[in-house]
C-alpha cells in the first residue's frame, strides 16, 4: 500500500504568521526521505495555505509523485495544465469549509468533469476523483475516463461508535471491490489517523492512502522535545 502525504498544513502554519516558514518544499523532501510514495497538495481557490509559488517549486523538486488536489474551476484547471503535476485529484470545494467536505458529485457534474479529465489527460496528467464510497459515483467516474478514484473515508473516520465504524468500513470495502472490478485504481483518504488506518490497510484493492492532518499533528508532538532542547542549548551556549 502506498502513502501519499498531504503537506497543506505545513503551509497553513506558515500562513498563520504570513511568514516564510515552514517551507512546504522542505517538508516534502523530508516526507520523501522518510518513505512517502507521493506528495499531495491542494491549491485552493482562496489560496489559504498552498500558494502558486509552492506548487511551482514542488513540481520541480518532488522526486516521487506530485498529486495536486484541485477543484474544477477554470482558473485552477488552467494552472494544473501549465504546471503538469504527475496526478490531479478533483475535489469539491466550498469557500467556508475547514477541509474538503463530502465527495465530488460526478453523477450530476458528469459532462463538466469529463471535459476537465480530457484537458488534464492532454497534458499527460493522471486523474483521480475524490468521491463518496457509492457505486453510482464510482460508475460515473469510470464513464468520465478517470484512472483512479479516491474513496472519501471521512464518514468512517468520524464514526460515533464501533457499530457505525464497522458499517462504514463495510461500505468502503464494497466500494473498493466494485471500483477495482470495473478497472479503476482505488485510493482512499480523509481523516485517517494512527488508529483507524489499520483496518483500511487490510482492504486488498486499495492502492494508496492519502493522509495529512494526523501526520502533521504527530510531527508537532514528536518533534517538540527536540525543538525545545535545541533552543535551550543555544540559549545556554550564548548567554552571558
Ligand atoms: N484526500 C483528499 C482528497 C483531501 O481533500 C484531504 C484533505 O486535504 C485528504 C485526503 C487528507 O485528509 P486528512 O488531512 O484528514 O488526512
Amino acid at each position: 500500500m502506498k502513502l501519499g502525504v498531504n503537506i497543506d498544513h505545513i503551509a497553513s502554519l506558515r500562513e498563520l504568521r504570513k511568514s516564510r516558514e515552514p517551507e512546504p518544499v522542505i517538508a516534502a523532501g523530508i516526507c520523501e526521505l522518510a518513505g512517502a510514495d507521493g506528495i499531495v497538495v491542494h491549491l485552493r481557490e482562496d489560496r489559504r495555505h498552498i500558494k502558486d509559488r509552492d506548487l511551482s517549486i514542488l513540481t520541480e523538486t518532488v522526486k516521487t509523485r506530485l498529486n495536486l488536489e484541485m477543484s474544477i474551476n477554470k482558473e485552477i484547471v488552467d494552472i494544473a495544465r501549465k504546471v503538469a503535476p504527475d496526478q490531479a485529484t478533483l475535489v469539491p470545494e466550498r469557500r467556508q469549509e475547514l477541509t474538503t467536505e463530502g465527495g465530488l458529485d460526478v453523477v450530476s457534474l458528469k459532462s463538466k468533469i469529463k471535459e476537465v479529465v480530457k484537458k488534464l489527460h492532454g497534458e499527460d496528467i493522471l486523474v483521480s476523483l475524490f468521491i463518496e464510497p457509492d457505486r453510482k459515483q464510482i460508475d460515473a467516474s469510470k464513464d468520465v475516463g478517470a484512472e483512479f478514484i479516491e474513496l472519501h473515508t471521512g464518514a468512517y473516520a468520524n464514526s460515533k461508535d464501533e457499530k457505525e465504524l464497522l458499517d462504514n468500513l463495510a461500505i468502503i470495502k464494497d466500494a473498493a471491490s466494485h471500483a477495482h472490478k470495473i478497472g479503476l485504481g482505488v485510493n482512499a483518504g480523509h481523516g485517517l489517523d494512527y488508529k483507524n488506518v489499520i483496518a483500511i490497510c487490510k482492504i486488498p484493492q486499495l492502492n494508496e492512502l492519502n493522509i495529512g492532518y494526523s501526520i502533521i499533528c504527530r510531527a508537532v508532538i514528536v518533534g517538540l522535545d527536540k525543538a525545545v532542547r535545541e533552543m535551550k542549548r543555544l540559549i545556554d551556549l550564548h548567554s552571558l
